[in-house]
């Protein structure tokens, strides 16, 4: 079978203009993880069930499983690596230290990159809203309680309201 074309294309990632040269098949996912290794966005089912693979698109979380690469063609993308770091860690990073939001992390990057998201639109959410807002996010690990804590708490901590 002859070789598909490659495709120009360009976006940036975490505020950084990348242009990448990639096969029309070729995932979003597989994109960053692969070319430029940014492997913080995992890759769970590969089919649009899990949501591990979460990346904000212009600021709404998209699994980037279910997008070639080609897609995201002058779109602004934030992967985990964008949300925070060690050094600078988000709000929703610091919670889920501070009340043990996860067990062995392969949800964690999709899980947060989701909230970030919804905690803008939703600035004081309710369990129920945390809960609904992840029902997209599959975690085998931790039965989910900790989780809406810690969104509850990265909430508060955003508001500022409670150091
Ligand atoms: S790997 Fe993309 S939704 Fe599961
Ligand atoms: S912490 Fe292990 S899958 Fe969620």
């Amino acid at each position: 079978m002859s070789e598909l074309k490659q495709h120009d294309v360009a976006f940036t990632v975490n505020g950084k203009a990348e242009t990448l040269s990639v096969s029309p098949r070729t995932s979003l996912a597989d994109a960053l993880r692969d070319t430029l290794g940014l492997t913080g966005t995992h890759i769970g089912c590969e089919h649009g069930v899990c949501g591990a693979c979460t990346v904000l698109l212009d600021g709404k979380p998209v699994r980037s499983c279910l997008l070639f690469a080609v897609q995201a063609e002058g779109a602004a993308i934030t992967t985990i690596e964008g949300i925070g770091d060690a050094q600078s860690p988000h709000p929703l990073q610091r919670a889920f230290n501070e009340c043990h939001g996860l067990h062995c992390g392969f949800c964690t990057p999709g899980m947060i990159v989701t909230l970030s998201a919804f905690l803008k639109e939703h600035p004081q959410p309710t369990s129920a809203d945390v809960r609904e807002a992840i029902s997209g996010n599959l975690c085998m690990c931790t039965g989910y309680q900790n989780i809406v804590r810690s969104a509850l708490r990265a909430a508060e901590l955003i508001e500022g309201a409670k150091p």
